[in-house]
């Protein structure tokens, strides 16, 4: 086991990726507690964990300062310390509210997925530095390496510019906690079926188009991702920080 005893946390646990790193973790031994603002999908998940394993749920906002902060108080008092944290929970703008304007579906998925992705990074390195360091994962995206595809996004795109910015936070992290024996790497993965990406794929001609921007002619599979970060979240990973590797069977390689 990879993560025997490890004190962990992933926030968007309840669906997707974040579900699919939960699963793999606690295979690996790995005390957890997963979080989302979505409760009911927490349950889910819970369920279908091995419940020898320490793991708790948490309902967080990543958006909110008091829940994000609270949300790494609770993993420290119940677990004793926090040893990795993973910032997969994350929105697309085609799931805005029907009712937010261009510039209101801006500021929701920059706060979502870059200022969450921060406040939580913020609360975590305090106390990972009382416990001598750890691990900070943040799912990123292809799409925060390279522009969109002009048939699946027409210019101006709130994802690519959060996507962007994630990337930079986990360079900046790597660097300003590296004498802390704190490490932040990123995951950039293609594109997966989950709810974030179920609306763009109701459109089969985009489902196609999309598989074939992949040169491996496929979209990735949950596991495959969860590989990927079980490896950077892990000791095997140790001497390696400030990476954003693409996990994208050659998407950004072209
Ligand atoms: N699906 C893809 O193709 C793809 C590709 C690259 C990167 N990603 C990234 O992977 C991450 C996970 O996405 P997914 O595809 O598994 O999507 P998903 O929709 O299945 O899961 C995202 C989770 O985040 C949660 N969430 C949303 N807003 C939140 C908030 N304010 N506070 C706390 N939790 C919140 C949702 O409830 C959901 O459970 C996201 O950051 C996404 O941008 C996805």
């Amino acid at each position: 086991m990879k993560l025997k005893n490890k004190s962990v946390i992933i926030t968007g646990a309840g669906s997707g990726i974040g579900k699919a790193c939960t699963q793999l973790f606690n295979q690996e031994g790995a005390n957890i507690v997963l979080s989302d603002v979505n409760e009911e999908d927490l349950d889910k998940t819970i369920g279908t964990l091995n419940p020898k394993i320490n793991s708790l749920k948490y309902k967080c906002d990543v958006t909110s300062k008091k829940d994000t902060k609270n949300l790494v108080n609770f993993t420290v008092k119940s677990l004793g310390s926090l040893d990795i944290l993973i910032n997969c929970a994350g929105v697309n703008p085609r799931n805005a509210p029907m009712e937010y304007d261009f510039e209101e579906i801006w500021d929701w998925v920059l706060s979502v997925n870059l200022k969450g992705s921060y406040l939580m990074s913020h609360f975590a390195v305090e106390k990972m530095k009382e416990n001598g360091g750890g691990a900070i994962l943040n799912i990123a995206s292809i799409i925060g390496l390279v522009g969109y595809d002009e048939e699946i996004s027409s210019g101006l795109s709130s994802y690519a510019h959060s996507k962007g910015g994630v990337v930079q936070l986990t360079r900046d992290m790597a660097v300003g906690f590296a004498k802390s024996n704190i490490r932040v790497n990123s995951l950039c993965p293609g594109y997966v079926e989950t709810k974030l990406t179920q609306r763009l794929f109701e459109d089969k001609k985009i489902l196609k188009h999309v598989k074939s921007l992949h040169p491996m002619g496929r979209l990735a599979e949950l596991n495959e991702i969860a590989n990927a970060a079980l490896f950077l979240c892990s000791d095997d990973a140790s001497f390696i920080t400030g990476v954003n590797l693409p996990v994208d069977g050659g998407y950004t390689a072209r």
